[in-house]
């Protein structure tokens, strides 16, 4: 049976990839997307998912609109210098046919999790208001919900927006501590392991090849994103940091993990930092689960997953 995949985005280059590869897995089984803010602004990432879905050949799949700014109202930039104007590399992609839902993200996550308690996995792909927003709404989503895995963090590596904090925590540090303090089952896939996970531009190239239109889009909505790699980190390459999170979804095996409580420095220069705190004894626990934060991967293997799956 494959996975029911509720995925909440920023689309963003790297959650197209991470959005191409859930629809083109056999295991996933992707019943809905929710948009935020964090590499473009709201509008613009909705727009971009049904795009993409419809890209994909998958309009049916619902859209629902998210959070415009973090929970505590503070302004952010969209990251156009890292993913393009439009999110999507300054590729122009015609207007979508489809609409979003009428249902806002939080309603539409409280609503999918709690029509199907035990079922649904939330994927997170940027900052966490939406999730945040949605326990408020439900906080029964915590005990019928199956798995949250978050693309998020940095543990014992640099941040990419500051010199401590990961950008999707950055964005909302207030969303993540309620996110990531929830006692519920919590992967945590960080930076730790996805800036292990390198496309090359012969990875990339290769998807080209034999000509085909999916491989032709990713190969030209990357073009932005693989330039900032070299300008910033002078990587030949580029991060694959959302779907690295998929592939924890689709094989955690390919992972290590390490168990710990999570905080989240919410203010301040170290803003949206996040660090491991160790458990308590185990007959002081209160908690029905311990978070998992990833801390190892095998990168060729992911790489290959990732590969084999964009090229179907
Ligand atoms: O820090 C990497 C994360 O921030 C990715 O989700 C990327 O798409 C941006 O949202
Ligand atoms: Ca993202």
């Amino acid at each position: 049976m494959p996975r029911k995949l509720l995925i909440d985005t920023d689309p963003g280059v790297d959650d197209a990839l991470a959005l191409f590869l859930a629809l083109g897995s056999p295991e996933a089984e992707v019943v809905g997307i929710t948009t935020t803010f964090g590499n473009i602004e709201t509008g613009a990432a909705t727009l971009n998912a049904l795009y993409l879905l419809e890209f994909s050949g998958h309009p049916e799949i619902p859209v629902a609109r998210g959070a415009r700014t973090p929970v505590n109202g503070a302004c952010r930039t969209p990251a156009t210098h890292v993913h393009g104007e439009n999110g999507l590399g300054n590729v122009l992609i015609p207007a979508p046919l489809t609409a979003p839902l009428r249902a806002s993200a939080p309603e539409f996550i409280a609503r999918t999790v709690m029509d199907s308690p035990g079922e649904i996995t939330l994927v997170t792909l940027g900052p966490l208001t939406n999730l945040a927003l949605a326990l408020e709404l439900e906080p029964r989503l915590s005990t019928a919900v199956a798995q949250v895995v978050v693309m998020g963090g940095a543990f014992r590596v640099q941040g990419n927006i500051s010199g401590t904090a990961e950008a999707n925590i950055f964005n909302d540090p207030v969303a993540a501590s309620r996110v990531l303090s929830q006692d519920w089952p919590l992967t945590l896939v960080g930076l730790d392991v996805t800036t292990r996970v390198v496309l090359t531009p012969d990875h990339l190239q290769r998807l080209r090849q034999p000509p085909h239109r999916l491989g032709e889009f990713i190969w030209r909505i990357t073009r932005v994103y693989e330039d900032f790699h070299l300008r910033r980190y002078g990587l030949v390459g580029l991060y694959a940091h959302d779907p690295t999170a998929i592939v924890c979804v689709l094989d955690p095996t390919l992972f290590q993990y390490e168990e710990a409580l999570v905080a989240v420095t919410l203010e301040g220069r170290e803003a949206g930092r996040t660090v491991m705190k160790p458990l308590p004894p185990e007959s002081l626990r209160v908690a029905r689960h311990v978070p998992k934060i990833c801390t190892d991967v095998n990168a060729g293997q992911v790489i290959d997953f990732i590969q084999r799956r964009l090229a179907r």
